[in-house]
C-alpha cells in the first residue's frame, strides 16, 4: 500500500480515491431525493470540507439551493477551561430554513454538537448533518448524523480535506496513520 509521510508520522493509504467517490455519489443521490422542493443552505465547515464539499454538492445538483462556509474559531473569551468555539462567516439569514451541515468527519461529536446548537439557536428549522466520514466508536455526544459516507475505526486518518498538523490536506486519498 502506498505510504506517506507528514512531518514525523507515516501513514498509509485505507480510502483510495475511487472508493471515496463512489461514497460520495450514493450520498447524493439519497440527499437529492429527500433535499427537493426544500431550498436547503449547505452549511459546509472548512476547512476541512473543501474537497468533499466540492465533489459533493455537483453531484446533489439541487437549483433550489444554496452553499456557503463556515469555520469554528478557538474562543478568546474568560471561560478558558470550556472548549467553547464561535460560529464565523455564517451571514445568512436561517431562521425557518433547511440547513444542512457538511463536514469532513464525525469524530468526538464535539464539534457537531457545538454547530447543531449554533444552527438551532439562529431559528433554523429543519438541520440535517451530512459527513464523508463517521468514527461510531469515537463518539462521546448523542448526535444524529444523517448522511454517512464511510463509517471508520477509531484511527487517525488523513487526506482527502482532512490534516495532520496542516499537511495532507490536499491528497486525493485517504490515509491511515501507522502506528
Ligand atoms: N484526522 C484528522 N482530523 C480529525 C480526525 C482525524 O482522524 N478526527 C477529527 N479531526
Ligand atoms: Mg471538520
Amino acid at each position: 500500500m502506498k505510504r506517506v509521510k507528514l512531518w514525523d508520522k507515516e501513514f498509509e493509504v485505507s480510502y483510495p480515491n475511487q472508493q471515496i467517490v463512489a461514497a460520495v455519489k450514493d450520498m447524493a443521490v439519497k440527499m437529492k431525493k429527500d433535499l427537493e422542493g426544500k431550498e436547503p443552505l449547505f452549511l459546509c465547515v472548512l476547512n476541512g470540507c473543501f474537497m468533499f464539499a466540492a465533489d459533493l454538492l455537483k453531484e446533489v445538483e439541487l437549483t433550489d439551493a444554496e452553499v456557503s462556509f463556515v469555520k469554528l474559531a478557538s474562543y478568546e473569551g474568560t471561560q478558558t477551561t470550556e472548549n467553547i468555539k464561535q460560529l464565523i462567516g455564517l451571514n445568512e439569514d436561517i431562521k425557518g430554513r433547511t440547513v444542512v451541515i457538511v463536514e469532513d468527519i464525525v469524530d468526538s461529536g464535539f464539534t457537531i454538537a457545538n454547530l447543531i446548537d449554533q444552527v438551532t439557536e439562529r431559528g433554523a428549522a429543519d438541520i440535517k448533518v451530512a459527513t464523508l466520514l463517521y468514527k461510531p466508536k469515537a463518539l462521546k455526544k448523542d448526535v444524529t448524523v444523517d448522511y454517512v459516507g464511510l463509517e471508520i475505526p477509531n484511527d487517525f486518518i488523513v487526506g482527502y480535506g482532512l490534516d495532520y498538523d496542516g499537511r495532507g490536506r490536499n491528497l486525493k486519498d485517504i490515509y491511515t496513520l501507522v502506528p
